[in-house]
């Protein structure tokens, strides 16, 4: 397959130390299927990660926790160039810079840190590295001048404010600096339930379902989950339309016949939850058998995670030191006492 010459950028933050389905399928999936038709540019967002983590020992292993994930998942380093934020000086100097391309009403409005605000007693519990998030996350992304960025639903906004201060720098300066990133979001997994059934599988509010933890957590995560409120036996009819364990059973389930089967039999008051569940289980062991073994793989040899971000940063520090050179040029930072 010929890949196309639209650059597409994403990082993940490793604020736990393994992704669970709702990351997997809301943006992982998406961002490695693009490594066959064109230029990927991926990253471990680890400065990112200090907004929630001050210790250091969970941090070191996030990391590297979400590295092997993403390789064991199918990242390609022979496709992509893959490599840890703090690597490449030029995400944090990028930042400095932007910072004064955006006004702090425009900052105040961003979700996560007015989210945060409302669940946390104040101001005084929310540090400047939380409400600057997303200028960090801004230079990341225009740093590689990308078309596209995929992620999951609750980052769109964050793309969105990239563009306007991409939008704001090049009015100021009239020149094209920053091509205006596009948020690529899938509509069906844009957003995956969590197994509360209520709000979004997010690993903060525990309702996720694991891909690498052992069988027994991933059996019982499964088998706690959610289904259909109303049915209170197995004989009643039941829902399957935003019923979570159906919808998982959607994504995950490669034998779709015998999806079929349990929802028709569901509909009918003719299968109990636990069989339900149970076939989800085996689904996920199917799914995910070669990722898991692949992961075990790659722990027992840490060297070929260590090689591929170090290959990795070098290609991003390439591109990334140009375009920052462009910006110090654009704005009068870069003159003739320093050229
Ligand atoms: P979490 O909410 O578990 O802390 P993150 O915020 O670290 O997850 O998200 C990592 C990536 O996965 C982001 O691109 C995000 O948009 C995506 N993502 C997270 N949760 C979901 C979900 N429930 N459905 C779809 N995408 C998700
Ligand atoms: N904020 C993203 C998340 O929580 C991670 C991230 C950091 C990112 N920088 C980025 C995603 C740049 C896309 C582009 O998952």
């Amino acid at each position: 397959m010929t890949k196309t010459n639209k650059r597409i950028l994403s990082g993940i933050t490793p604020s736990g130390n393994s992704l669970h389905i709702g990351n997997y399928f809301g943006a992982v999936k998406p961002q490695l299927e693009l490594q066959h038709t064109a230029e990927t540019y991926y990253f471990m967002a680890d400065l990112h990660a200090l907004t929630t983590i001050h210790d250091r020992d969970v941090l070191e292993k996030n990391i590297t926790g979400v590295v092997l994930d993403y390789l064991a998942l199918g990242l390609d380093p022979d496709k992509s160039v893959f490599f840890r934020q703090s690597d490449v000086p030029a995400h944090s100097q990028l930042m400095v810079v932007l910072g004064n391309y955006i006004s702090y009403g425009q900052m105040q409005r961003m979700h996560a840190f007015k989210d945060k605000l409302q669940k946390d007693v104040g101001e005084e519990s929310i540090n400047m590295g939380l409400f600057n998030y997303p200028i960090l996350m801004a230079a990341d992304i225009l740093l590689y001048k990308p078309y596209g960025v995929p992620v999951g639903e609750d980052q769109r906004q964050h793309v969105e404010l990239t563009r306007d201060m991409a939008e704001n720098f090049n009015k100021t300066y009239k020149k094209e600096v920053f091509p205006l990133p596009e948020p690529l979001i899938s509509k069906e997994v844009g957003k995956i339930v969590g197994t509360d059934g209520q709000r979004k599988m997010s690993k903060s509010l525990g309702n996720t379902i694991g891909i690498f933890e052992d069988e027994a957590v991933i059996r019982k995560q499964i088998m706690s989950s959610f289904t259909d409120p109303n049915r209170k036996k197995a004989t009643d009819p039941g829902t399957v339309e935003g019923n979570p364990v159906f919808l998982y059973h959607d994504l995950l389930n490669d034998d779709k016949s015998e999806v079929e089967e349990l929802k028709s039999r569901y509909r009918a008051g003719k299968v109990g939850d636990v069989e339900v569940k149970e076939r989800l289980f085996a689904a996920h062991q199917r799914y995910f058998a070669a990722a898991r073994a692949k992961r075990k793989e790659l722990e027992a040899n840490l060297d070929i995670a260590r090689d591929v971000l170090a290959e990795g940063a070098r290609k991003a520090n390439q591109f990334a030191s140009t375009t920052l050179l462009e910006v110090y040029e654009t704005i009068g930072i870069r003159n003739a006492l320093n050229k």
